[in-house]
């Protein structure tokens, strides 16, 4: 991970996501990505425990909830007209609330998808890094790494790590 910025009042974003080789992040919205190598779950959780918040879309954070419930989230939704706040998850509608001024008390905010919530925070620049980590496997279905993108974006890349036998690659770009 990037050192965050010292002196800049807003946070870094960092974008988790696994995906197959066809770039697709799960075979169905309310199922956990139940085929990513231990090597790739060790990784995620450790850069995890450097974010203290994370942003999820609606379908991301009920399929994950249990684990979500205990960090500060904020979950993007189009069924709130203003910020909701149940325990440490805060239901938001980017449309009627500008997220950034929400985030700017974090210092790491880690992205962690579905496919709309990367799309929208790289179109507005609230994404810095993108960690992706591609396991060797084709689904050859499911839902695609991002959706309803408007423009091409140009990544760096920064670093390629074979976590393990099999072939799990992590790419690190920088946006
Ligand atoms: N492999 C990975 O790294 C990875 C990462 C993340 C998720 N997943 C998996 O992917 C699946 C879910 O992904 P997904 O792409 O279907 O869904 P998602 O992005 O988690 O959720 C989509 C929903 O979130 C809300 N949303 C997202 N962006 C929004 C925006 N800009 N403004 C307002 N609302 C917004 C909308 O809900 P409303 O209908 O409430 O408006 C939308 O229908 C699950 O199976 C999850 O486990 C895998």
């Amino acid at each position: 991970m990037l050192r965050a910025r010292r002196k800049s009042p807003s946070p870094r974003y960092i974008a988790f996501a696994a995906i197959s080789i066809d770039g697709r992040i799960s075979l169905a919205k309310d199922r956990l990505p139940d085929w990513t190598s231990k090597e790739d779950k060790k990784f995620f959780q450790t850069s995890l425990a450097h974010c203290d918040a994370v942003i999820v879309g609606r379908n991301t954070y009920y399929a994950a909830a249990a684990r979500l419930r205990r960090r500060i989230t904020y979950v993007l939704t189009s069924r709130v007209s203003r910020p909701q706040k149940r325990g440490s998850v805060t239901f938001v509608n980017p449309a009627i609330t500008d997220i950034a001024p929400l985030l700017s008390v974090h210092r790491n905010v880690a992205i962690l998808g579905g496919a709309a919530v990367y799309q929208y925070m790289l179109e507005r620049d609230l994404l810095h890094e993108f960690y992706i980590t591609v396991e060797p496997l084709l689904f050859g279905r499911g839902i695609p790494l991002l959706v309803g993108g408007t423009s091409m974006h140009t990544l760096r890349l920064l670093s390629v790590r074979k976590l393990n036998s099999r072939g799990t690659l992590l790419l690190h770009y920088k946006a």
